[in-house]
């Protein structure tokens, strides 16, 4: 079956709006922007189009998806707001919303299980994408919405990335160019604490750690383990290339065997850093070039991996971004993408 690309330009978004919205009305799904990464949307409240979602995906049943909202009124359709933790939901929904900032609540009866994966839980957000925000509003409806790669893959952060990892298994894509963010959303749950309330940042995204500890305090939860599904989409690989990638602490850990191509994912292609002398690499490509600003590493790491995916390698390299800001939401992609 056929995969569309509608484009939703800057200027006149209605024809893209009215077919997305045609289609998750009528119980399909379609390819949508966010701020972070490109998602696959359904009718959160249809759980025969959420099982599409799925399918497409071959995600398995035990990893949740994250229900958008597009008003803040939608938010009690979806969730429950727990009094004890009110006031910090609210501070921090002012604070992000709409944004890259994911709350796990409560769920209301409204939510399919298949949503959450059965879970008393559900993961929502409020996308600023004018365009995923235009769909969410024509729809009236909150819109449930993975990224839109096959499950365990590098997240799309363009069109024609949804097009590789879905085309053909879904109808429509909605391109609305690249991504701003480039990596998904900080996903945080909130728990009472004695002074301050506690804040478990189960997934580190474009809202970091210091910004959040402006709430309360902040605990990055370890990697998680694939039977222990608190935030079950937190299995130990992720995010991963076909080819392998390989991380070292220090450039001189890295043993390349003789015949082998290697890519180096350099973090801006720096001479000193010790990883771009080590080795004859068959291919160079920086997340920073030249300037090694994080946050534009972070909008660059999935293209930069798909096109190191692309190039035929027998390993990728990974150099290591120091984990401050940003820096640990993009280490924790990699060390998911990297090869045990
Ligand atoms: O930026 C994003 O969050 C993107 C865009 C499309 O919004 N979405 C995204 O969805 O990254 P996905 O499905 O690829 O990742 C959602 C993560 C999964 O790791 C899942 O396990 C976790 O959210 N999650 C969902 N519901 C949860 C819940 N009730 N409790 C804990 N974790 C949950
Ligand atoms: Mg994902």
């Amino acid at each position: 079956d056929e995969t569309r690309i509608i484009q939703a330009e800057d200027d006149d978004m209605k024809d893209a709006v009215r077919e997305a919205v045609a289609l998750l009305e009528g119980g399909d799904i379609v390819a949508l922007p966010t701020e972070t990464v490109y998602g696959l949307g359904a009718d959160a409240f249809n759980p025969e189009a959420v099982a599409k979602v799925f399918e497409a995906k071959e995600r398995p049943s035990f990893d949740p998806l994250i229900v958008h909202i597009s008003h803040a009124r939608q938010l009690e359709e979806v969730a429950v707001v727990p009094p004890e933790i009110e006031e910090t939901v609210r501070k921090l929904i002012s604070a992000y919303w709409p944004g890259p900032l994911t709350l796990v609540l409560p769920k209301t009866d409204r939510i399919p299980d298949l949503v959450t994966s059965g879970q008393p839980t559900v993961a929502v957000r409020q996308s600023a994408h004018r365009v995923f925000r235009g769909i969410g509003k024509q729809l009236g409806r909150p819109i449930a919405a993975p990224s839109a790669n096959r499950f365990g893959r590098i997240s799309p952060t363009s069109a024609s990335a949804v097009m590789k990892e879905l085309g053909g298994r879904i109808p429509l894509i909605v391109d609305a160019g690249a991504c701003r963010d480039g990596l998904e959303s900080t996903i945080i749950r909130i728990e009472p604490g004695e002074k301050k309330p506690v804040i478990h940042v189960l997934r580190p995204g474009p809202v970091t750690k210091k910004e959040l500890q402006n709430f309360g305090r902040v605990i990055v939860e370890k990697k998680r383990l694939i039977d222990a599904p608190e935030a079950p989409g937190q299995l130990a690989s992720h995010y991963a290339p076909r080819t392998p990638l390989l991380m070292f602490e220090r450039p001189d850990d890295f043993h390349p065997e003789a015949g082998k191509r290697y890519g180096l994912l350099s973090y801006k292609e720096d001479p000193k850093a010790g990883y771009l002398h080590r080795h004859e690499w068959a291919v160079v490509e920086a997340l920073s070039p030249g300037s090694g600003k994080l946050a534009e590493a972070a909008v660059r790491l999935f293209h930069v991996m798909r096109v190191l995916d692309e190039a035929g390698l027998d390993a990728i390299v990974a150099e290591p971004v120091s984990e401050t800001g940003l820096g640990q939401a993009i280490m924790d992609r990699l060390r998911r993408a990297s090869t045990p």
